[in-house]
């Protein structure tokens, strides 16, 4: 099988999770992207959708799906999102197509986080994808000094301002074995606005795609 077809796979194995009549938290990436098509077969007996980026709005809307603001939702049953690396314990680094901060707001608003991820992306330790920080520009170089003393390499990534007109770092080199003091740490300093580890809003349930099917683990 295909990575692709290991994306489809937990795309179409996601619908399971959704709850009809409700809104449904949707996420942004090549995994999603299948999500959000099958997501469209079923449109009639969901309330509609919160996205977590511009692209995915631009795919549900243009799929017919209603894309509410996340100010007017108090909460989700359910949020559906991909990963660039998730760990035996449901702990995630995201942001590699930008959309941290938006992803970790509409997570926050769910009861539970169903990760979606070909198999590729289960890790033991979290740190061999480059970890996205999302920077206001001007505190780029000191977030990059910070991130230095805590072993890490921090590398402006070219041409991309995301969707609140922010910059992303990308640090290589961190081993990130205590997910959740670093993701408290590194989020506390001046001019972070999101770092993408996801350990707070770690997920409740990962849907694999292997080429044997979709293992689910529960966290
Ligand atoms: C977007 O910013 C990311 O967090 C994505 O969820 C993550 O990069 C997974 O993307 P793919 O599904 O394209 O691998």
């Amino acid at each position: 099988m295909t990575q692709d077809e290991l994306k489809a796979l937990v795309g179409r194995a996601a619908l399971d999770h959704v709850v009809p009549g409700t809104i449904v938290g949707v996420g942004t990436g090549s995994t999603v992207n299948f999500f959000i098509d099958e997501l469209a077969k079923i449109k009639d007996r969901i309330a509609g959708a919160v996205s977590s980026s511009h692209r995915s709005t631009e795919r549900l809307q243009a799929h017919g799906i209603r894309v509410l603001d996340a100010n007017e939702v108090e909460s989700l049953p359910v949020y559906i999102d991909g990963a660039d690396e998730i760990d035996q314990r449901g702990f995630m680094i995201k942001g590699g197509g930008a959309a941290l901060t938006r992803e970790k707001i509409v997570a926050d608003l769910a009861e539970r986080f169903v990760c979606i991820a070909d198999a590729s992306k289960l890790v033991t330790t979290l740190g061999r994808f480059p970890l996205p920080v999302e920077v206001i520009p001007m505190a780029r170089a000191q977030v990059a000094r910070r991130l230095a003393r805590l072993g890490g390499e921090a590398v402006l990534r070219e041409g991309v301002v995301t969707d609140n007109g922010n910059v992303i770092l990308d640090v290589r080199g961190l081993s990130i074995t205590d997910p959740l003091p670093m993701e408290t740490e590194i989020n506390q300093w001046p001019g972070v606005v999101t770092v993408g580890i996801f350990a707070r809003h770690r997920a409740s349930v990962c849907l694999l795609g292997t080429p044997e099917g979709v293992r689910t683990l529960s966290f």
